[in-house]
């Protein structure tokens, strides 16, 4: 197994491109399901997940073609893949396949509208916290489709097809959100989705979808207005800046000091992000072409940050902002709101030299004036990321261990960072 060496110390300086969406990438590839024509995803990040959710819907007969770089494209700008389900032949996604990635869960919204039934074994995913899919399944059920679990698969059937409905959520859920969208827009009639997650990967799913021939109104708010159509046809689009790989390479830049420009970075995306990075002292001001981020060496200041769905600070960057104010003037309390089992940062940043207590849902960072290196393991894939944050601070070497949780979201993590002056570097094992 690969693992990841730093040697702490360094500040960063220069530019990092800023890579495609994960979160939207995703949900975009499983949008091809909806339409026998071809649907091309530009700006698609080189990543696990991307590969295992190409083979799941491969495995639904989707044809994927990946053009080749033309001379003169740098290696940064991810892949343009072209997505083909011309026909669907298979409704069922395996356990073997789903179990890896909790996303894969989502391809029951399309299959279910395109194929009225599908067959989608339980997710698995990060282990942080129970993850229930109740909320999908209501979203499905509203819109006609009868649920049934046998076996720990999800067996969904609509065979008169769905009809359009109102579904209104409980509380805010990314994937129900996306699968309830992705359903509707072929349902018969019209159908209201209410305290719809407002995450910008949502709004840039609907926007491909608008292309595609979906009638929807309401995008990037809490109230999405669908009318469904019969039929959606193949559209080219380019996948949104990851917002949490920019708060991320923005956490690197603040914890070591310097003077990062964080390329194609989409700053309307991160108002919350910026605005406690801001609180800590650190220089966030947007350019032309993204982020630049600057500290010239004064010390951070502590923060008040409770996780909230969008436009609130993000749950993906709570372990990233908790390694950068590890080494703050005072204390901290970041409290988790999304997922009730995620802090297992928590026990990889004390060996680090972190002085964190855990009381319930919230953390208490009482700042130290200096973490170092010690062998860690990668739990989860913000956890992990985190201790590459705290990592670069540390006096001394860091060794990561399983860091095929970096791979998943990560796109080149080592080569940027490499790039910036830290002192990382990749162990190949076997
Ligand atoms: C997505 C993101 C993930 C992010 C999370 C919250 C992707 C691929 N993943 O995950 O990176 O951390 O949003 O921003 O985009 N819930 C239920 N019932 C359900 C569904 C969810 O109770 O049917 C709960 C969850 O347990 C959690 C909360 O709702 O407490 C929010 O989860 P959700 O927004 O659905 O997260 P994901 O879509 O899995």
């Amino acid at each position: 197994m690969d693992r990841i060496r730093i040697r702490g110390g360094n500040r960063l300086n220069g530019t990092i491109a800023i890579s495609g969406a994960k979160n939207a990438a995703l949900p975009l590839m499983i949008v091809s399901l909806l339409t026998p024509e071809t649907l091309t995803l530009s700006n698609v990040p080189r990543l696990a997940d991307v590969k295992l959710l190409q083979r799941i819907l491969q495995n639904h007969g989707v044809d994927i073609m990946i053009a080749g770089k033309r001379p003169g494209q740098n290696g940064q700008s991810g892949d343009t893949k072209q997505l083909s389900a011309k026909t669907i032949a298979d409704t069922t996604a395996p356990y073997e396949l789903v179990s890896k990635m909790r996303a894969s869960f989502w391809v029951l919204g399309p299959l279910l509208a395109r194929c009225g039934e599908a067959k989608v074994s339980l997710p698995g995913g990060c282990a942080i916290g129970t993850r229930p899919v109740d909320m999908h399944l209501l979203a499905m059920e509203k819109l006609g489709a009868e649920i049934a679990i046998e076996n720990g698969y999800v067996i969904a059937k609509a065979p008169r097809g769905l009809t359009g409905a109102r579904i209104s959520f409980d509380k805010v859920s990314v994937g129900a959100t996306h699968a309830a969208l992705m359903a509707s827009v072929l349902a018969k009639g019209d159908t209201i989705i209410e305290n719809a997650a407002r995450e910008p990967e949502i709004g840039d799913v609907a926007e491909c979808l608008v292309k595609m021939g979906a009638k929807i109104e309401g995008i990037h708010s809490s109230t999405l207005r669908i009318t469904g159509v019969t039929s959606l046809h193949g559209c080219e689009h380019e996948v949104i800046a990851d917002r949490i790989e920019t708060g991320t390479y923005a956490m690197c830049a603040g914890m070591t000091g310097g003077d990062v420009l964080l390329k194609g970075a989409r700053p309307d995306t991160l108002g919350a992000v910026m605005d406690v990075m801001r609180q800590t002292g650190i220089e966030v001001t947007e350019t032309n072409d993204g982020i630049r981020i600057y500290r010239n060496g004064a010390a951070l200041q502590p923060v008040n940050v409770d996780t909230q769905p969008y436009p609130g600070f993000p749950t993906d960057c709570q372990a990233q902002l908790m390694a950068l104010v590890t080494k703050a003037n005072g204390t901290s309390m970041i409290r988790e709101t999304i997922f009730e089992n995620r802090f297992m940062h928590v026990q990889e940043l004390a060996r680090l030299g972190a002085d964190i207590h855990l009381h319930g849902d919230t953390a208490e960072v009482r700042g130290v004036a200096k973490l170092t290196g010690a062998p860690v393991m990668a739990t989860d894939l913000r956890a992990s990321v985190s201790l590459v944050i705290a990592a670069l601070a540390a006096e001394g070497e860091t060794m990561i261990n399983r860091v095929y949780h970096l791979d998943r979201g990560f796109e080149t993590l080592e080569e940027k960072l490499q790039a910036c002056g830290a002192d990382i570097e990749r162990i190949s094992g076997n």
